[in-house]
């Protein structure tokens, strides 16, 4: 069993919003856990290839009949399966990206979705960093792809514990059409970051 399994998305490094968010959780996490097993999957720097055929119909094929590349492929993807059904929490810390989840978490949760297989038991943390605001009454309310579909993915898998930290309008002070929002982008940060401390201290 694993702690915590960390998925980390934003290419974006130390001017990452939702790093410095995952920042803060990791902090307390530490703190409250000393010695906890941490099992890391930075997809910015080790990105996880995309689900091909091979890899699908591996699932199908018994084990003697597939080639070593099905072999291989198949593995990994088990690994990664296992590490997801392993941790007593997961956290996702990502970006929005066109209006859903960047390619490489994409990726992830398809090799990590094995019907049958992958089963969550422990908590799930989800910190997202939206450009904009969807919430209701704003101009795309509504348009949002990403907050549901992480919460529906992880539910759909056994997940019961799922917390979904979100800091909007990332994009105030970076795009001049949003200068206005910069007061709303510093609190909204402040407030995700005392959520993530406060989750990970429960
Ligand atoms: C390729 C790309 C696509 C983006 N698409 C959206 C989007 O659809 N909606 C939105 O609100 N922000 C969008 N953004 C802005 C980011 O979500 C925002 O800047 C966020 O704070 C980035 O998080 P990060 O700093 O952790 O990388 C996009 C940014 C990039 C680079």
């Amino acid at each position: 069993m694993s702690d915590l399994l960390h998925i980390e998305v934003s290419p974006l490094g130390n001017h990452s919003i939702s790093r410095s968010i995952s920042k803060e959780f990791l902090a307390v996490f530490t703190e409250k856990n000393p010695g906890a097993v941490i099992v890391t999957r930075d997809l910015a720097e080790d990105s996880i290839p995309h689900l091909d055929g091979e890899t699908i119909n591996a699932g199908y094929t018994p084990e003697a009949s597939r080639s070593a590349s099905m072999l291989a492929k198949h593995e990994f993807r088990t690994t990664l399966v296992e590490e997801v059904n392993n941790a007593k929490h997961i956290l996702i810390s990502t970006p929005m990206w066109n209006f859903a989840v960047p390619s490489v978490l994409k990726a992830w949760i398809d090799q990590i979705m094995m019907p049958g297989a992958t089963k969550v038991t422990g908590k799930v943390t989800v910190i997202v960093s939206q450009g904009g605001s969807y919430a209701e009454g704003a101009p795309r309310a509504g348009w949002d792809w990403q907050t549901g579909y992480l919460k529906q993915v992880f539910s759909s898998i056994g997940a019961t514990d799922i917390e979904i930290i979100l800091s909007e309008f990332g994009l105030a002070g970076v795009v001049p059409a949003m200068a206005d929002f910069v007061e709303h982008k510093s609190a909204s940060i402040a407030a995700a970051k005392s959520a993530a401390k406060e989750r990970a201290a429960a």
